[in-house]
């Protein structure tokens, strides 16, 4: 695992933004992992300028996202669907019929089933984007006793559902449940990085590169498992989860 400590957030972004623009320029149709969440947002915006800037294409990217709230319609402003076409989609040239959203209403079962046949289709991703929870997930595989391999319907944890009330009216109307890939679907990935940052995110932090161990109490620790991950962390960070370098 490389660890990146940047001089501050907006540099870990810089450095993300690079990653994705590098590959898209090696590979045009390269498929792309993605992530939403708070942590991405002014990383996707680096996107958006280079792509104006004519710096990099996504006419031809592929690009799926780790998880969907359930019980709430691509139409909500809170979905992920929304979120991915207002953060990035709608402003970058990439062909909406190449990215996928899971579906969060309807037949769970069906729904699970399609966002695995969509990792699975054209091969690994090139790339996957990962945030962190407090609790050190990653997509929503929450921390507990197990973790699932393939795409699931998961139950949110306390921990993250107050963590992600911040983004609805109230506690009362996030969801309690989302679709989410499984452990086994992040891994398959050629690479993954991983952006974090504020000091929420310390302790998780701290059991993903501060030791070998590895535990379903902290899903993060799962990469691990993974030869090519990368942390990208500004020093406020890397310093509250104790990293000596
Ligand atoms: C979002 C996702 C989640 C978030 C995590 C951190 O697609 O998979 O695991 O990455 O909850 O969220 P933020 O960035 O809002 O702190």
């Amino acid at each position: 695992m490389q660890v990146i400590v940047t001089k501050s957030y907006d540099e870990s972004c810089q450095v993300v933004a690079q990653m994705f623009c590098e590959l898209i320029r090696q590979k045009p149709d390269c498929k792309l992992g993605l992530a939403t969440g708070g942590t991405p947002v002014p990383m996707y915006k680096k996107l958006i300028e280079a792509n104006k800037a004519g710096e990099v294409d996504f006419s031809r990217v592929r690009t799926v996202n780790l998880d969907e709230y359930c019980g709430i319609p691509a139409t909500h402003p809170q979905s992920y669907r929304y979120f991915m076409d207002e953060n990035l989609f709608d402003h970058v040239n990439i062909d909406k019929a190449n990215t996928y959203v899971a579906n969060g209403l309807g037949d769970a079962a069906a729904n699970a089933a399609a966002l695995e046949q969509k990792v699975r289709e054209g091969g690994a991703a090139d790339l996957q984007l990962l945030g962190i929870g407090n609790n050190g997930h990653i997509a929503f595989n929450e921390a507990g006793d197990a973790l699932v391999a393939e795409a699931h319907i998961e139950q949110l944890t306390e921990s993250t559902i107050n963590a992600n009330a911040r983004f609805f009216a109230s506690r009362e109307e996030v969801p309690t449940s989302a679709i989410t890939m499984g452990m086994a679907d992040i891994l398959a990935a050629k690479k993954i990085v991983l952006m974090a940052n504020g000091p929420a995110k310390a302790d998780a932090i701290r059991g993903l590169i501060g030791d070998g161990r590895i535990t379903t109490q902290n899903p993060s620790t799962l990469l691990k498992l993974h030869p090519d991950v990368v942390v990208v962390i500004e020093e406020e960070l890397a310093k509250a989860a104790g990293w000596q370098g």
